[in-house]
């Protein structure tokens, strides 16, 4: 009987010591993935709880996160060797080199100035704050105040081809224009509608509250500007003169005074992201004083002129800084086009 009632005791305590054993093995192995967990989420989760306890600490923490959060087109090389896939690296190749296609000496058209879509849209159109094309896809088509009607993206490609390079578009249906159009909807397709990307168009930069000064502008343009873009603003046209190395600023191979640039705020918002060649948004290069000022000294020279008694059939809609009257304010063109903006803004 005591035989029995010992073997009884010896299997409780062997399963008791199993039960134990599997509970530290247990909590062991749940230490291991807890410890694991740990250091695989750190990168990923500190930096955003620093951010929120050292809110003023130091930039470099908010910095790091927007590199990570910054957008990115999609990769050209993931395009499958399909109709499509040729299309759009058609279009890709057209933004890049248009002038050698569509420019005054190019092998499809001579329909524009000698400018590539590449030279105000950085990294055909893929470049922070270059002036991409992020937010194409998503937003179009759209009713532009500038037209008053809506617009589709062959419809603003158009835009750019009458007024930046101040020429006549490719027909919509042509192989040319269907390129483009693929290309640039493809580089915005990871955007969905109604999502702010960042570092799409252009860069934010502050107001002035003085007027832009195209005399300060000079001296930031003989410093910064002119060993490329040459002391007549001509630019620089490569050795078989079939493309720009640097391309003109001003006079008639330039955009004309319908174009996005001719605005000093836009140009000033390209400048400061990407001028001079080299400069991101991240590693500007010159003030926003000093690209408000080159703005307006390059925007005061001669270009070509656009009809654009069509534009803005709404004169209310009109940007603060566009320099061609009438407006609803009593403003003079003057200060349309230079400022100072802040009453101007503060009328609206
Ligand atoms: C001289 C500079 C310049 C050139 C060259 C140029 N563009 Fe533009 N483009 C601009 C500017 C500036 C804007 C933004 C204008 C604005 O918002 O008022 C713009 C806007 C656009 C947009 C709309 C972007 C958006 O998010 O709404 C598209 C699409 C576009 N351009 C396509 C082209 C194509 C294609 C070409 C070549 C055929 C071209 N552009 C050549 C300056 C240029
Ligand atoms: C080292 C040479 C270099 C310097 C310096 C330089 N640029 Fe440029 N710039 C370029 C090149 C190259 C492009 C065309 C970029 C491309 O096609 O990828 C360009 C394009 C531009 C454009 C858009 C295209 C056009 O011709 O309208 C503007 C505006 C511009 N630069 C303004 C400036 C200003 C203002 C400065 C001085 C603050 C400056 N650049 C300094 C090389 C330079």
């Amino acid at each position: 009987m005591r035989r029995d009632h010992d073997k009884e005791f010896g299997r409780l305590l062997i399963k008791l010591s199993n039960l134990i054993g599997l509970s530290a093995l247990t909590t062991f192995l749940l230490l291991i993935i807890v410890v694991i967990f740990h250091l695989t989420s750190a990168n990923t989760y500190l930096p955003d709880l620093s951010q929120v306890f050292q809110n003023d600490a130091s930039d470099e923490v908010p910095k790091i996160i927007e590199d990570d959060e910054i957008w990115k087109a999609p990769d050209l090389a993931s395009l499958p060797a399909t109709p499509e896939g040729d299309q759009i690296r058609y279009g890709n190749e057209l933004v890049k080199n248009t002038a050698q296609y569509l420019g005054p000496e190019g092998s499809v058209l001579h329909i524009s100035n000698g400018m590539n879509c590449q030279n105000c849209h950085l990294d055909a159109g893929t470049k922070p704050f270059g002036n991409n094309y992020s937010l194409v896809a998503s937003t179009y088509p759209k009713v532009r105040a500038r037209s008053g009607v809506e617009e589709d993206v062959t419809r603003r490609v158009a835009d750019c081809f009458e007024r930046s390079l101040n020429g006549t578009a490719p027909d919509k249906d042509s192989k040319e224009m269907q390129a483009m159009v693929a290309y640039i909807q493809w580089v915005g397709k990871d955007v969905k509608k109604g999502e702010k990307v960042k570092g799409s168009g252009l860069m934010d930069i502050e107001m002035l509250d003085r007027a832009a000064s195209p005399e300060l502008g000079k001296a930031v343009y003989i410093q910064k500007c002119q060993v490329c873009h040459g002391e007549d603003g001509q630019g620089i046209k490569s050795a078989d003169s079939s493309e720009y190395t640097y391309p003109p600023l001003w006079g008639e191979h330039s955009y004309n005074d319908g174009a996005g640039l001719y605005r000093i705020s836009n140009f000033a918002k390209y400048v400061k992201a990407n001028m001079p060649l080299g400069a991101t948004y991240d590693k500007p290069q010159l003030t926003d004083e000093q690209a408000w000022d080159v703005a307006a000294y390059i925007n005061t020279h001669p270009r070509p002129k656009k009809d654009i008694s069509k534009d803005w059939p709404d004169i209310s809609k009109k940007p603060f800084d566009n320099p061609f009257g009438p407006y609803t304010d009593s403003f003079p063109e003057q200060q349309h086009k230079y400022g100072p903006f802040k009453p101007i803004l503060a009328a609206k």
